[in-house]
């Protein structure tokens, strides 16, 4: 079932009723303030760090759901209603809601009277601007109230919901005119304040929630509102808010349209006050005021917002046999890309904002996504967090995205961590051919004076691997790799204890983690991104050093066939007691998906069909009609030696759910061994376009990825089994996001940058006649035509490029040229 459409030329999704399987949300903003908000207008905003810098409150896990947001009241002669249908859920006569990129349109008609709201946070600005038009579609003049209404957050998200003795009393606010300004803590520490205006007079407003809701109230029925008048109230602690309060009368036909801001405001020190030393200086506020203080004025912003979109899509953009595909690639995952680099896992409707700060291994993963858009942003993140490595490194799993120090309460020691490093870095000099990153001076520890180049990160990132390795030669597991939940240092039998940041005191003397627990997954994921490192340094002329490294990697290679390979696939890991994970022999979880994919790209094994094998048993074990369950069977007890994996009930997240992410590394391996039509296969079962017919069952939004769907052993922990298969979660902030982007763009559709030039080696489903794309890359536009005249999976025949024959499937760059019109042949 659906509950709504893709509208590709204007690159919305219109959901077409307020009651979806799960809020259904976008974001607001790409740089410093951003906002979420659900198909009713629920959610909350926040400047840069969703826990330190919080705007609007927001509750989680909220009875009902989604309670708290933006939300405009009408009372029209005693029918109130929001146009978003919530929180008042009085039934409308029509509604829709528009996502689109970077802004949200609500529309809402009731008893004639039609309400649109559009909201977008403009381009270089700290603000969520909004647009109200209300018109009346009768034949008889209408006199009616509108509130808007927005909750303060008292500034850090974390303090402000548990903090109630203090913050009951602190809650401080000011109003001037049609503004009414949050200034909590402003005469002290703090240099930011937050206001809600609106470009017109107003005939009242409210501040203190309990005034305008009523203490025994819900946001469903506010008292102010009831009443159809607000009551001037003025918060003194307690729970400041913002609402502003005015009556309108519109003659048949007419419309009205009102620009309300939320806006965010930094000021120094000394500027802080006027001359009484108390109120606000308001002059940076009536800046941003006067911005989109008219219609037109807010459509300039509209317009500069959809040419900031349409210019970062069309770096890459394609048309093939498939309208879903296109929709994913040229519009909806590129889109979610953005938002999962500037978000990493820390706000959505799962991700709380107090929880994770941007994560070591999830940041440098979403730069692979990301790349082709902003190169200049990735290459400031990358050195972002390289400079939370440690000088051997290691380093912080996470770090705070406003302070941009690592965080001390989870600390490092998670294996894979350092790896992406190489993969992040090279995907950007593979995409904007500037070396010149690995000069970057970057710190260690945030700690400038033991900076050493960017290049000396990657080196101390592949040795961290290489100095850590355990009984067989592979890398030790540590805290955790990829898989956080696989802790096999942690033996955990007390409540409260943390997986990821506990581990087994019989292992202080060790260092604080088994030496004997191994990786098979990261020894894979070395194999895969370690040649990237050896490129880089032959193409600097280090030889000598490439060589060495490359001895690493063919020394873990064959560590991996003598000690890691089962038979028809690769071990996962020996954990403490030196047995396998992930094996025949294993009573449960006998094959997991995280090392397979990368050590079929990375060709191990493959001369005795170690590649094809794996894929056999991956499309027998885990697939589902819903994608790659993680690993089977799936874990029906707690192994204590296995940590955290083993207390999700089966089919659930790491344990057995059908975790996204690392699916796609299976649809690049099914790409990379030539069988495209499996690869589209995995591809198509978890794309989220491809999952729109089934929303009903798969919940979460029909045009972005999320983390978890149900595997099929989902409910087998009740007797159930099969029960929520199918069933999404954790949406939006993913890796699969970035994983996905180069899935289907550099594996299957096989557009992928190298060190030296654009490479088009595709893996389709044979049906394909072929398809076309237009890549810009390193300032050239590429206009690519792929023929699949034979309806094979794989293989260039021959590729022209301009007009003329070229060896292999690298476009050679050529100086100084614009435009290259590439012609593939498949066969
Ligand atoms: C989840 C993981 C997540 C981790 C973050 C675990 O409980 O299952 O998916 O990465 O927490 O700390
Ligand atoms: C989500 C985390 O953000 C990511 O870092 C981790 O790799 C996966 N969960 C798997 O545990």
């Amino acid at each position: 079932m659906k509950f709504g459409y893709f509208d590709d030329a204007n690159k919305e999704y219109v959901i077409t009723t307020p009651k979806t399987p799960y809020p259904w949300i976008n974001y607001l903003g790409t740089q410093g303030f951003f906002s979420l908000i659900s198909n009713t207008a629920g959610g909350y905003s926040f400047y840069k760090d969703a826990r330190l810098r919080r705007i609007t409150r927001y509750r989680y896990n909220n009875v009902p759901i989604d309670m708290g947001g933006r939300y405009f009241y009408i009372n029209d002669n005693g029918t109130i209603w929001n146009p978003g249908w919530s929180p008042v859920k009085t039934e409308l006569d029509e509604y829709e809601c528009r996502h689109g990129m970077g802004y949200t349109k609500i529309t809402g008609k009731k008893n004639d009277l039609k309400v649109n709201v559009t909201f977008f946070v403009p381009q270089d600005y700290d603000g969520e601007v909004q647009q109200v038009v209300l018109t009346n579609e009768g034949s008889a003049e209408k006199t009616f109230a509108l509130f808007s209404f927005a909750e303060w957050c008292l500034w850090d998200a974390q303090d402000d919901s548990n903090n109630f003795q203090r913050n009951f009393s602190t809650g401080r606010v000011e109003v001037d005119g049609s503004v009414i300004y949050h200034k909590t803590e402003y005469r002290d520490r703090r240099n930011h304040f937050a206001f809600y205006s609106v470009n017109d007079s107003i005939d009242g407003y409210d501040t203190d929630r309990d005034s305008f809701i009523g203490l025994y109230n819900g946001f469903n029925n506010p008292e102010a509102v009831l009443a159809g008048k607000a009551t001037n109230s003025f918060a003194d602690g307690w729970a400041p808010i913002a609402s502003h309060y005015k009556k309108i009368t519109l003659k048949p036909g007419e419309s009205k349209t009102l620009v309300f801001i939320l806006g965010y405001v930094e000021m120094p020190q000394d500027q802080k006050f006027e001359a009484d030393g108390k109120t606000i200086n308001k002059v940076k506020a009536k800046a941003m005021i006067e911005k989109y203080s008219t219609p037109e004025k807010f459509e300039e912003g509209m317009k500069e917002l959809r040419a900031y979109w349409n210019k970062l899509l069309s770096i890459l953009s394609v048309t093939t046999p498939d309208d879903k595909v296109d929709r994913m690639v040229n519009i909806w995952n590129q889109y979610q890309c953005m938002v999962t680099f500037n978000l990493s896992r820390s706000a959505s409707y799962f991700e709380s904002g107090i929880g994770r700060g941007m994560g070591f291994r999830d940041s440098n993963q979403d730069v692979l996504g990301f790349v082709h858009q902003i190169p200049d942003r990735a290459k400031e993140r990358i050195i972002d967090i390289a400079s939370t490595q440690f000088p051997d490194g290691g380093c912080y799993h996470q770090y705070q995205p406003l302070t941009k120090k690592g965080n001390a309460d989870i600390g490092g020691d998670f294996s894979d961590d350092p790896l992406w490093l190489i993969l992040s870095v090279s995907a950007y000099i593979k995409e904007t051919g500037d070396w010149g990153i690995l000069d970057e001076m970057v710190p260690y520890d945030n700690d400038m004076s033991i900076a050493q180049t960017m290049l000396e990160h990657l080196k101390v990132s592949f040795y961290h691997i290489v100095n850590n390795l355990g009984p067989h030669g592979l890398p030790l597991a540590m805290r955790a790799d990829w898989n956080d939940c696989i802790n096999l240092s942690c033996f955990s039998d007390t409540p409260g204890e943390s997986f990821q940041t506990y581990t087994n005191p019989k292992f202080a003397a060790e260092g604080g983690y088994s030496k004997v627990a191994e990786s098979v997954m990261v020894a894979a994921l070395f194999t895969y991104s370690g040649p990237n490192y050896v490129e880089i340094l032959k193409h600097l002329g280090k030889d000598d050093e490439a060589a060495k490294a490359q001895a690493e990697i063919d020394k873990m290679k064959k560590n991996i066939m003598e000690s890691a390979w089962d038979g028809d696939w690769f071990l996962r890991a020996y954990d403490a007691n030196g047995e396998k994970m992930g094996s025949k022999e294993c009573e449960e979880g006998q094959i997991f998906i995280e090392p397979q994919g990368f050590a079929i790209m990375s060709d191990v094994g493959k001369e005795q069909g170690a590649d094809l094998k794996t894929l056999a048993a991956i499309d027998e074990r885990l697939n589902t009609k819903y994608g790659l369950v993680l690993n089977n069977a799936a874990f029906t007890k707690y192994y204590i030696q296995y940590g955290e994996i083993s207390t999700y009930p089966g089919g659930y997240k790491e344990n057995a759910g059908i975790f996204t992410h690392n699916n796609a590394w299976i649809i690049c391996a099914a790409a990379y061994a030539g069988q495209g039509d499996q690869a589209f296969k995995y591809y198509s079962e978890i794309a989220p376009a491809f999952t729109e017919e089934t929303s009903d069952i798969h919940k979460t939004e029909p045009y972005v990825y999320g983390q978890m769907i149900g595997g099929k052993d989902a409910g087998s922990d009740i007797g159930q089994t099969g029960k929520n298969f199918g069933q999404g979660k954790n949406s939006w902030l993913t890796g699969t996001a970035a994983w996905n982007m180069v899935a289907i763009s550099q594996y299957i559709l096989g557009i992928q940058p190298d060190f030296d030039g654009l490479s088009i080696n595709p893996s389709i489903p044979h049906e394909w006649d072929g398809f076309t794309a237009i890549r810009r890359y390193r300032g050239a536009t590429y206009n690519i035509t792929v023929k699949n005249p034979d309806h094979v999976c794989k293989g260039v025949a021959s590729m022209e490029v301009n007009g003329k024959a070229v060896e292999g499937c690298i476009v050679p760059l050529t100086e100084g040229q614009k435009e290259y019109n590439v012609v593939v042949t498949m066969g």
